[in-house]
């Protein structure tokens, strides 16, 4: 497996691949990597010879200078985690190379609508500063296909809106949530939550899915759906940020024309924020 954190090199071995007419396929991370970002590499690995794993923590998604900071930087485990997973190349870049002109002067990419909405409301720039980052990577890395897990649900249909728009020749392989027994979805910040926090973690999906059951079911009207589970979750100990039943394809208010909504789940279990969410199809 190669380490490469130089633009120039990565490029050079990416031009050596193409000339061998070898397909790419590329899963940007921040590191921290868990399961979740392994079965994106799974996945992967089914659809082309080549992986190329990106570990750069993004400073212009990031709201919040003590966020960017406390991210954990775990880059030896994770050089060994893809290595035992078969990885090609991961490109590991420096702040300083990938913005050398600081953030403020660096030109960006944004996907209109899509970003302003939901998470992207409560974290102003974040999806600005996640597209630029991924269009400039795709840039360098070149590949053919890029996976994104499900888990971020807004981020991927971001990045599809990218990719389309822009006419990007990348197909995106959306990848589902990788779960632990008890349900609660894979993240880098679970191993935030205190021994206690974890056993109440789980509580997300059990909410989340009860609720997507009771939409299926049309038992009552979504904002009465929301509030129950609203409380539900507090009683457990949560602290709901935000619970939103929207479109699918528009991530706006679900109309009679919706057939399928996705149930978009955030809330606070200490200082942790946890998300989950579930696509649910509408009689
Ligand atoms: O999902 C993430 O880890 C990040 O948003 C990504 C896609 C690597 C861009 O920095």
């Amino acid at each position: 497996m190669l380490v490469i954190d130089s633009p120039s090199e990565l490029r050079e071995a990416i031009k050596q691949l193409k000339q061998q007419g070898k397909a790419i396929s590329f899963i940007p991370t921040m590191g921290n990597l868990h399961s979740g970002h392994i079965e994106l590499v799974k996945q992967g690995q089914k659809v082309a010879p080549i992986t190329v794993v990106s570990i750069f923590v993004n400073p212009m998604q990031f709201n919040n200078a003590d966020d960017l900071n406390n991210y954990p930087k775990t880059l030896k485990a994770d050089c060994q985690a893809l290595q035992a997973a078969g990885v090609d190349i991961v490109f590991t870049p420096s702040s300083e190379v990938i913005y050398p002109n600081g953030l403020a002067a660096q030109t960006y990419v944004e996907v209109p609508g899509l970003s302003d909405c939901l998470e992207g409301e409560l974290r102003p720039g974040h999806f600005r500063g996640m597209s630029t980052i991924v269009n400039k990577l795709f840039n360098l890395v070149q590949p053919d296909y890029a996976c994104f897990g499900e888990k971020d649900f807004q981020q991927l249909a971001i990045v599809k809106q990218m990719v389309a728009d822009m006419a990007m020749p990348i197909e995106i392989i959306p990848v589902a949530t990788v779960r632990e027994a008890s349900g609660l979805a894979m993240s880098s910040r679970n191993n935030k939550l205190s021994e206690e926090e974890k056993l109440t973690a789980p509580l997300l999906a059990k909410v989340m899915n009860k609720l997507g059951d009771d939409v299926i079911n049309n038992t009552t009207q979504h904002s009465l759906l929301i509030h129950d589970a609203c409380r539900e979750l507090e009683t457990g100990g949560f602290d709901t940020d935000a619970i939103h039943i929207v479109d699918v394809s528009t991530l706006q208010a679900v109309t009679s024309e919706t057939k399928q909504a996705v149930i978009l789940m955030a809330a606070f279990l200490g200082a942790t924020r946890l998300i989950d969410n579930k696509v649910v199809t509408l009689n």
